[in-house]
C-alpha cells in the first residue's frame, strides 16, 4: 500500500531523538491513510487522528521546552506555526463527519506542512543547537525522556 509521506535523509536534523519523533509523525499520517484505504470505520479513523493530535502536542511541547532551555531565537514565530498545525489537525477531527473520511488532500497538506516546517523552522533551531556549546550535563536523550518517555 502506498504511503502518503516517505522519510528522506534530507529531513534528518542530526539529533536522533528529534528525527525519531518526526519519523513517528510521518508514520501516524501514513496510518491514517492506510486506514482510509482499508475502509476502516469512523471510530478507527477518529482514534488515529486523536493519536496524531496527542503525539503532535507532546512532540511540539518537547521541542518548545528544548528551544526555551537552550535560548533558541525566534521561539514565538516557531510556536505560532506549531499552534497552526495542531489547530488544523483538531479541526479535521471535529469535522470528520459520519463516514469518517479524511481526504487525501488533507493528508497531503499535513505532509507538506511538516516537511517544510522541518526543513526551515526545525532546521534553524538544529543549526543553533549545533553551534552552541552544550551546557554541562545536558543530554538530549534525557531531556526528551521527560516528555515522550
Ligand atoms: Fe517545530
Amino acid at each position: 500500500m502506498a504511503d502518503v509521506v516517505t522519510w528522506d535523509e534530507r529531513y534528518a536534523l542530526g539529533f536522533d531523538e528529534i528525527d525519531a519523533q518526526h519519523q513517528a509523525l510521518f508514520t501516524l499520517i501514513n496510518d491514517i491513510w492506510h486506514a482510509q484505504v482499508r475502509g476502516a470505520d469512523r471510530a478507527t479513523v477518529d482514534a488515529l487522528i486523536g493519536r496524531l493530535e496527542r503525539y503532535t502536542r507532546e512532540h511540539f511541547a518537547a521541542e518548545e521546552a528544548l528551544m526555551r532551555s537552550e535560548g533558541c531565537p525566534e521561539i514565538a514565530a516557531h510556536l505560532a506555526e506549531h499552534q497552526q498545525f495542531i489547530h488544523r489537525v483538531a479541526l479535521e477531527r471535529e469535522h470528520l463527519g459520519e463516514r469518517g473520511v479524511v481526504s487525501l488532500d488533507m493528508l497531503h497538506f499535513l505532509r507538506d506542512w511538516l516537511v517544510s516546517h522541518i526543513l526551515r523552522a526545525d532546521a534553524a533551531y538544529a543549526r543553533f543547537l549545533e553551534q552552541g556549546t552544550p551546557r554541562p550535563g545536558f543530554a538530549l536523550s534525557r531531556f526528551f525522556t521527560r516528555f515522550l518517555g
